[in-house]
């Protein structure tokens, strides 16, 4: 089988996302019922952090060992990686001892310079540019409580950051729309988002006016990992782009609202909204073990029948 990689959300067929919605959905009713499933028993990920994270490590490593697999935790701290060995070097080495890689880390161009000289399958844990995982956590989410998301109203209050380029990519590959609010000066870039035309979304001043009508409301922090420097201009650019109950009132009556987390109560939600009824913010972070276990799967058995 050729070496399939995972670097942005457009690395897989609309065809590939509606099977691994599935397998997701079979691997977590295994779990829920406390069945075995170890087809990845004797594989090894490697996961390389350059950034701090909860929600990515635990839902990678937690599902690597329940598919009866083990894992290799490297930071840059603690690895040659902080000693300016090249990426590419690391590469070669690593991927001659695991079978699969997950890396986070800054720019896109470093895991693709990673992934071209991998031996085995790599999957963005995160870059400044995408955030696949969350993604396909995030859909699979919104199959699991509304059904199918072809069609359907999802608004972007916030950044124009990685979260919001991964939203554009899906939704130009699985035909929903994504109504986009951002501060200006922090606007979604079409080339970085890789998709052809504003036809999959569309971008609107007022923030509130994004949230009219749709089916999800999403955010994200203010400012993400790498971006603190600017912190304190961020804070003043954002303070109209708090999702609140006025936001999700226009929205439409049984509209979802989602946040890949960590969150800041007070700045880019309301505590009311993140605690209230409408929120998944529980399950969408759940759901990052469940879909990530049907795309490690996927990535090294290929479509599995089991
Ligand atoms: N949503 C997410 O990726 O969380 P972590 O930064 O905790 O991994
Ligand atoms: N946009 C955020 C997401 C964190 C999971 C960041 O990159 O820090």
């Amino acid at each position: 089988m050729a070496i399939r990689h995972y670097l942005k959300f457009s690395d897989l067929t609309a065809d590939e996302y509606a099977w691994l919605f599935e397998r997701a959905a079979l691997i977590k009713a295994r779990f829920k019922a406390y069945e075995k499933y170890q087809p990845l028993a004797d594989r090894t990920l490697a996961m390389i952090f350059e950034k701090a994270s909860t929600r990515t490590r635990v839902s990678f490593e937690a599902g690597m060992y329940q598919m009866g697999g083990s894992v290799v935790h490297l930071t840059t701290g603690d690895s040659q990686l902080g000693r300016a060995e090249p990426i590419e070097d690391s590469a070669r080495v690593i991927s001659r001892m695991v079978d699969l890689v997950m890396i986070r880390t800054f720019g896109q161009d470093k895991i693709e310079r990673f992934a071209s000289c991998s031996r085995v399958p790599v999957i963005n844990g995160l870059t400044n540019e995408f955030h696949p995982c969350q993604i396909l956590a995030d859909i699979f989410t919104f199959i699991e409580h509304r059904g199918a998301i072809q069609g359907k109203v999802v608004a972007w209050v916030g950044d124009g950051n990685n979260m919001a380029n991964t939203w554009l990519q899906a939704a130009d590959l699985l035909g929903f729309s994504v109504h986009v609010s951002t501060p200006s000066g922090y606007e979604v870039d079409q080339s970085v988002a890789g998709v052809r035309g504003p036809h999959s979304y569309k971008v609107f001043k007022d923030p509130k006016e994004a949230c009219q009508g749709a089916d999800l409301v999403t955010t994200d922090v203010w400012t993400s990992m790498g971006y603190e420097a600017e912190n304190e201009a961020r804070k003043k650019a954002f303070a109209d782009w708090c999702v609140d109950a006025d936001m999700m009132a226009v929205a439409k009556p049984d509209a979802l609202f989602m946040h890949c987390l960590p969150a800041h109560r007070g700045e880019e939600v309301q505590a009311e909204v993140i605690d209230g009824p409408q929120s998944v913010v529980w399950d969408e972070a759940e759901n990052r073990m469940h879909a990530q276990k049907a795309l490690m799967e996927f990535l090294l058995l290929g479509r599995t029948a089991a």
